[in-house]
């Protein structure tokens, strides 16, 4: 099964970076790219992932822009609505700061910060009844590759979900494969195994949801413009969530140009 109808996304996860000053820079340089050499909102979904200080900032400073960009924040809280919470931001307080767009689940997240099967869950809940879209991430550990387990455990990470996720609410998920092996090494996964692990997310998806064949399927892990042409080609794979290179202007520009292409 492939899906190479669905219109790309491409986001830009700065995780913990840059300071406001570079920030404000950077947005503004990648406007002015889109307006010289536009990627058409047709053909590309476009998002930028900043720390949860910046994110409104981000989002003013991305309303003027030539094309719709999504402000993206990179988590929320495991608790709902509003209350004595201390450092916590909840999926209702992102939606009514006009935020539609969640990361859960990055590898940074699940190793550094203790986000359990069970914490993911309940912010993949609280995030979809919010009315978020989940960029929901996955991917496998060198060790985990090296012994034959990938498939396994990134199949594992979607089942993981299954219960948290109405038949509906499939529609407001997209997949994001991350190599944990390839993310800020500069070793991307070939497009071939790139390709193969998506098509097995499909797969798996297409015994969860009806919405397996619609489904966005990011890829992420040293996504840089000298691979996002190869990478973008590959039928299941659906757009990318990018790191490092999305704190360049032009870098990021050409890689989602280089997705834009392909519709
Ligand atoms: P890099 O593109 O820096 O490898 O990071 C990938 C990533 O973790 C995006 O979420």
């Amino acid at each position: 099964m492939s899906a190479t109808t669905i219109k790309p996304w491409v986001v830009g996860n700065w995780k913990m970076n840059p300071i406001h000053a570079d920030a404000q820079q950077l947005i503004s340089e990648f406007k002015t790219l889109l307006q010289d050499s536009p990627v058409e909102a047709e053909k590309c979904h476009l998002g930028i992932a900043p720390v949860t200080l910046a994110l409104t900032q981000i989002q003013a400073a991305l309303s003027e822009a030539v094309r719709p960009v999504y402000t993206v924040a990179q988590d929320l809280s495991r608790i709902a609505g509003l209350g004595a919470y201390t450092g916590e931001v909840s999926a209702e307080l992102l939606k009514d700061s006009q935020i539609d767009y969640v990361l859960v689940g990055h590898s940074e997240r699940r190793e550094l910060f203790a986000d359990t099967p069970s914490i993911l869950n309940e912010k993949v809940k609280n995030a979809l009844q919010a009315g978020l879209t989940v960029i929901y991430c996955v991917g496998e550990s060198l060790q985990q590759r090296e012994s034959g387990q990938a498939e396994q455990v990134v199949l594992q990470q979607i089942c993981d979900i299954a219960a948290v996720v109405d038949a509906e609410q499939w529609q407001q998920i997209v997949i994001a494969y991350e190599p944990i092996w390839a993310i800020g090494t500069g070793k991307t996964a070939s497009p071939e195994d790139a390709q193969t692990m998506h098509a097995k997310i499909r797969e798996g998806l297409s015994q969860i949801t009806a919405y397996a064949v619609t489904l966005p399927i990011l890829y992420g892990g040293s996504v840089k413009p000298e691979n996002a042409v190869e990478l973008a080609a590959c039928p299941d794979i659906n757009g990318a969530l990018v790191g490092g290179a999305s704190l360049n202007a032009a870098s990021f520009h050409q890689i989602a140009q280089a997705f834009a292409n392909t519709q």
